[in-house]
């Protein structure tokens, strides 16, 4: 019997902290009207100092495991799509699988920058189709905010924080994810990178002063990229799942420029109303953007049961990539009181068995004459994360509030 991937929940998870294009203006020579009329974007989410792109992983996770209605120990797999792990490792998957107590799922996180959210889908729904795996989380979550430069005008006022989760699971229903496309193109690697703190230039005190740690963008390289590859994705995808563009009803592009999502909708002869489109309250999310607009679209009724969408990512890699899906999600019962209180229960547990599994390290530790466990430092010891700078004048400008 042939399987199908269906997605059965979602959430989404956003910091509180709104930074307008005026809060940018104080910071960096820009203006409210240049940022608006050259990207769209008005405002966009920042991570406050507790959160991180776990915090806010986990967050959309349990959004999503809500949704569908499951215990998190029957998730097999767990991929987090991000360019901003928690860690370089562990996997910021694994700090989501601890925080769910998912006790039977594996857990890797995927690097393909904006296209991250369609690669990993892709991932799970094959994972899926091959009997390998039958219920699948893929979560998008960043925290761009950490890693632009904020004396750079050319790309701090495009990105946001966020994170937005899919629960994928298995049946033999036709339907779900019908078709993907994944494309890169590593010679232009070069026009969207974090050149610092890889293997090639590992962290110095060069590399933090000279921003290598920060996002290093060629704007109108990948605008002509993005341009040429996103309405060919849309189409590509379409085929392969065997649909012409009439019958799709929804377009989710990836969040990253409203001129850039105008022109794809011109060179598909697409009306812009099948476009969802929300950048202008949270920028540039990178794999986030996705699931992120799809659970705003959902809420807000412009996804309806059995619509045919096509979502499409781009970005660094460079890489894009689109999947087309079959929004065949059932109305479900109100999820009982019940189910809700032991789910929050089961994660209360996760808490204390994570701890107890600690304490047990340690022992075993001592009992096999290795001695405790070294401690990871504090993070009162770690440096600062970085975040967008509030006090300090620049260019003898007023501080930002
Ligand atoms: N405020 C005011 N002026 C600015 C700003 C700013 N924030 N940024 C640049 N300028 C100035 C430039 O200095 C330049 O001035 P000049 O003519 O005196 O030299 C002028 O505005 C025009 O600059 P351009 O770079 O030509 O502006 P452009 O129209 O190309 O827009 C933008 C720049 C918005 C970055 C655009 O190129 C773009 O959106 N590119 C795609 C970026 C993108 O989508 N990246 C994400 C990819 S996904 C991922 O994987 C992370």
């Amino acid at each position: 019997m042939e399987r199908y991937a269906h997605i059965t929940g979602w959430g989404m998870a956003v910091p509180e902290r709104i930074m307008t294009n005026a809060d940018l203006a104080e910071i960096v020579d820009t203006s409210d009207e240049w940022i608006r009329a050259r990207t769209g974007i008005r405002e966009r989410r920042i991570a406050g100092p507790k959160e991180t792109t776990g915090t806010l992983a986990i967050e959309a996770a349990q959004a999503a495991v809500e949704v569908a209605d499951i215990d998190p120990a029957t998730i097999d797999l767990i991929i987090v799509a991000t360019s901003t792990p928690e860690y370089v490792f562990p996997s910021t998957a694994c700090v989501v699988q601890d925080a769910l107590g998912a006790l039977n799922a594996g857990a890797f996180d995927l690097s393909a920058a904006c296209s991250g959210f369609v690669y990993a889908l892709s991932t799970a729904s094959n994972a899926i189709r091959s009997g390998a795996h039958n219920t699948v989380l893929v979560i998008g979550a960043e925290t761009m905010s950490r890693v632009v430069n904020w004396e750079d005008r050319g790309t701090c006022i495009l990105f946001g924080d966020g994170a937005g989760a899919f629960l994928l699971q298995g049946s033999e229903q036709p339907g779900g994810v019908l078709s993907c496309l994944l494309r890169a193109d590593g010679s232009g690697g070069s026009s969207l990178m974090i050149p610092g703190g890889g293997s090639r230039a590992p962290a110095s005190f060069d590399t933090v002063r000279e921003h290598q740690h920060c996002i290093y963008m060629d704007g109108k390289e990948v605008y002509r990229f993005a341009t040429r590859v996103m309405a060919s994705a849309v189409k590509e995808v379409a085929q392969m799942g065997g649909l012409e563009l009439e019958q799709l009803q929804v377009i989710i592009p990836h969040q990253a420029n409203q001129r850039i999502i105008d022109s794809a909708a011109r060179t598909l002869g697409m009306p812009e109303e099948k476009f969802v489109v929300n950048l202008d309250r949270y920028g540039n999310t990178s794999a986030a953007s996705i699931p992120i607009a799809v659970c705003e679209a959902v809420a807000q009724g412009r996804i309806r049961p059995n619509d045919n969408l096509a979502m499409v990512g781009f970005g660094g890699g460079l890489t894009w990539g689109a999947a087309l899906v079959k929004w065949d999600v059932m109305e479900k019962a109100d999820i009982s009181f019940w189910h809700r209180a032991r789910r929050r229960a089961s994660y209360e547990m996760a808490k204390v068995r994570s701890v107890v599994r600690r304490g047990v390290r340690q022992v075993e530790g001592m009992v096999y004459g290795t001695g405790p466990l070294r401690p990871p430092p504090e993070p009162s010891q770690m440096p600062p994360a970085q975040s967008p700078p509030r006090k300090q004048p620049v260019d003898g400008k007023a501080p930002p509030k």
